[in-house]
């Protein structure tokens, strides 16, 4: 990742906002120097010279007023004409396209669904060079989808379908936030954009809309766990015997959770020990986060850990 994300495009859809950025300040410096020149040139040329008394006072000057209002108004008008031209280019109309990813948005994590059963939370796979449409609601307040190296940032709003257009020109990875105020944890909604080369995103795709795989017999202890402490009232594994099960609607899915690389927004990245460490103190690594502190033992821990680690 770039040490300043902000400018540094890596899509059609974000570079005119970046160069718009750049223009204003250029030109918007330029007016502070020349303010700055001629002040200081003014203040060189007519300063106090030993006995020359009051100097002469002048008032108005029709022909130089006009000149700087007319100068302001023009810059104003480009400037004006240059936010019309990019906010054309950085949002293309998403009319009659069909959606290709489905963004929903919690307080607080990101899940992203795709039309084949894929679904990941925090994580935004793409594929490189294919401009993506995405269609972005939010099941409880507004939420701003933002991922200022791709694209142009979008309200998401509870009972409201909007849609945009996301690209990446190039493999890499890249961060995105929440942009709206949404509550406690509003700096811990947010999000990894994974760009990947088209072939290899279809076999990842195919993996992650496969039904979850447990990959470690001695995960069945943590399968029980998951089971009598319901975790799957608010969690779907896709794949896996749940007691309740749904479509994961209130907590992130969990069927490939060994693969995310990270957790609840940000807080922490996917390691065992990151995993024991949110089992064991939800509400204080995250105070407010929808999902209490469980009364878990350590062995319950240590279990649903080795399981949840085993969601390949
Ligand atoms: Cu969601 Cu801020």
């Amino acid at each position: 990742m770039s040490a300043y994300p902000v400018f540094d495009p890596a899509s059609s859809l974000a570079r005119p906002i970046t160069d718009l950025t750049r223009l204003t300040f250029w030109l918007g410096f330029g007016v502070f120097l020349i303010v700055v020149l001629v002040l200081a040139y003014f203040m060189w040329r007519y300063r106090h010279r030993g006995a020359d008394g009051e100097p002469g006072q002048v008032f108005g000057n029709t022909r130089d007023e006009v000149s700087w209002i007319v100068a302001a108004v023009l810059l104003v008008a480009f400037l004006l004409f240059m936010t019309v031209r990019t906010a054309a280019a950085s949002s293309p109309s998403t009319a009659g396209g069909t959606p290709d990813i489905y963004v929903v948005a919690h307080q607080w994590y990101w899940e992203f669904r795709t039309p084949d059963g894929a679904v990941s939370s925090d994580e935004l796979h793409l594929p490189v060079g294919q401009r993506v449409l995405l269609d972005l609601t939010s099941t409880d307040v507004i939420h701003d989808f933002s991922a200022p190296q791709l694209a142009r940032k979008i309200d998401v709003i509870p009972g409201q379908h909007n849609r945009l257009w996301i690209e990446a020109a190039r493999p890499g990875t890249f961060s995105g936030a929440c942009n709206e105020f949404c509550g406690p944890q509003h700096a811990w909604m947010r999000f990894t954009v994974i760009a990947e080369p088209p072939a290899e995103y279809r076999a990842g795709q195919a993996a992650r809309a496969a039904v979850a795989a447990v990959s470690n017999a001695s995960a069945s202890r943590g399968a029980q766990v998951f089971a009598r402490v319901q975790c799957g009232a608010c969690h779907g594994v896709r794949g896996q015997p749940s007691a309740f099960p749904h479509d994961g609607a209130v907590g992130p899915d969990l069927t490939h959770f060994a693969s995310r690389r990270i957790l609840a927004g940000g807080v922490l990245t996917n390691t065992p020990e990151h995993v024991q460490r949110w089992l064991r103190d939800t509400q204080g690594v995250k105070p407010g986060a929808r999902m209490p502190t469980l009364p878990l033992s350590g062995t319950e821990i240590s279990d649903l850990t080795t399981y949840l680690e085993a969601l390949k």
